[in-house]
């Protein structure tokens, strides 16, 4: 069998960074193991908040370039808001990368696991993908304030492009095509008659090129209110920036932990590595104790293996956590008593059993 190797940048980060991604880690070599053509070649950058107070910087110098010769980028999180304003941690670290990779697309799946208890009273099986483009939009630098005072007016211009919608959507589709071949479209065409109705436009022709995938357009107010009252008929969503983030916030939410919900920042051209990070950031106030819930990392592991084509290994690992938390072998966050290694050592064991008896 031909071997493939991956090498990956591994930035833990800061706080509970430090104690999922080595879980996750575990589990992906245990994985490439039993698969016997991948291998992970795993080099550890020590960037964060800690790298912010001996060297003043949250990477080095040529930290952009050092990234760009890998193949993907695996990270924990940042953060440590009592000795580090977050505006430099994130924007030193998390939003350079993002931006300099262009990484203009943020993935993240909203999906009832087995064993997971939903704050939902009666949630019927969700399982839905909300692609979010994350590089333009309503988060541009496009506007100003003048008059400050009573006379004051501020305005914030919205940034549309055909390139990056068109370019968001067709990623929505091919990954429609996997899944239940349905894609929403999250608009505002009835309140935002410019941006929106360009947005309703570019999805009608994207969609032209997918005869074989379903499609809707639901504006966003809408659209929120069926995340609560039917999330199992939704599949994958379409979302401009801000739509997208306030649609990924409550599809966390409705999973029913931050310490399991999984993200990826891709770079679809693949012309430089994607990054892999859960939604949870540090977790300073449980970071050291060993509580952490590892389930967020490793699902993001997962998203790392499908991105790269393995996606077998990536259902293996998904269903052993559902085996896991089924167990209820569950963090406190999850109101169980377990620790991270001992949630990590019985996904492994489940991925182990699987691999050994496919069904
Ligand atoms: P947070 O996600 O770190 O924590 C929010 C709550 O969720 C806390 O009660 C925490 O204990 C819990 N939690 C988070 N991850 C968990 C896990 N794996 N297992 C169990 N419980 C978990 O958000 P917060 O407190 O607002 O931010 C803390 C720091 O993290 C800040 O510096 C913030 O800027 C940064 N941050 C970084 C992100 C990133 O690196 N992508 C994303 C969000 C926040
Ligand atoms: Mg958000």
């Amino acid at each position: 069998m031909k071997l493939n190797k991956y090498h990956i940048a591994v930035i833990p980060g800061d706080g509970v960074g430090n104690e999922v991604v080595p879980a996750a880690i575990q589990v992906l070599d245990t994985v490439a193991d039993i698969h016997g053509g991948v291998k992970f070649e795993w080099t550890y950058f020590p960037w964060g908040c800690e790298y912010y107070i001996k060297h003043g910087v949250m990477m080095q110098e040529d930290g952009i370039e050092t990234l760009k010769s890998f193949d993907q980028i695996f990270l924990g999180a940042v953060g440590m808001p009592a000795l580090v304003p977050d505006h430099i941690s994130l924007g030193g670290l998390l939003l350079k990368i993002r931006r300099e990779m262009e990484q203009t697309i943020n993935v993240r799946p909203a999906k009832l696991l087995h064993g997971m208890k939903s704050p939902l009273a009666n949630p019927q099986d969700f399982d839905i993908l909300v692609v979010r483009e994350n590089s333009e939009g309503e988060y541009s630098d496009v506007g100003g304030r003048i008059h400050r005072g009573e006379d004051e007016i501020a305005m914030q211009t919205a940034v549309f492009t055909r390139k990056a919608s068109e370019r968001a959507m067709r990623y929505a589709f091919s990954q429609a095509a996997k899944r239940r071949g349905h894609v929403t479209s999250a608009t505002k065409s009835n309140g935002i008659p410019h941006s929106m109705t360009f947005w309703d436009d570019v999805f009608k022709e994207v969609s032209q090129s997918y005869p074989d995938i379903r499609t809707t357009s639901t504006h966003i107010d809408a659209l929120a209110a069926f995340f609560v009252m039917k999330p199992h008929v939704l599949d994958v969503i379409i979302a401009s920036n801000l739509f997208g983030d306030i649609l990924t916030d409550l599809g966390g939410a409705i999973m029913g932990s931050i310490g399991i919900a999984p993200a990826a920042n891709l770079n679809v051209e693949r012309k430089y590595p994607s990054m892999f990070e859960p939604v949870h950031g540090s977790a300073p106030d449980i970071a050291g104790k060993g509580i952490a819930n590892p389930i967020g990392q490793i699902w993001t592991g997962k998203l790392m293996l499908d991105f790269l084509g393995y996606e077998d290994l990536g259902a293996l690992i998904l269903s052993a956590i559902e085996d896991t938390l089924s167990d209820n072998v569950k963090t406190a966050d999850l109101g169980g008593e377990a620790t991270t290694p001992e949630v990590t050592a019985k996904i492994i064991e489940h991925v182990k059993r699987k691999a050994n008896s496919p069904s």
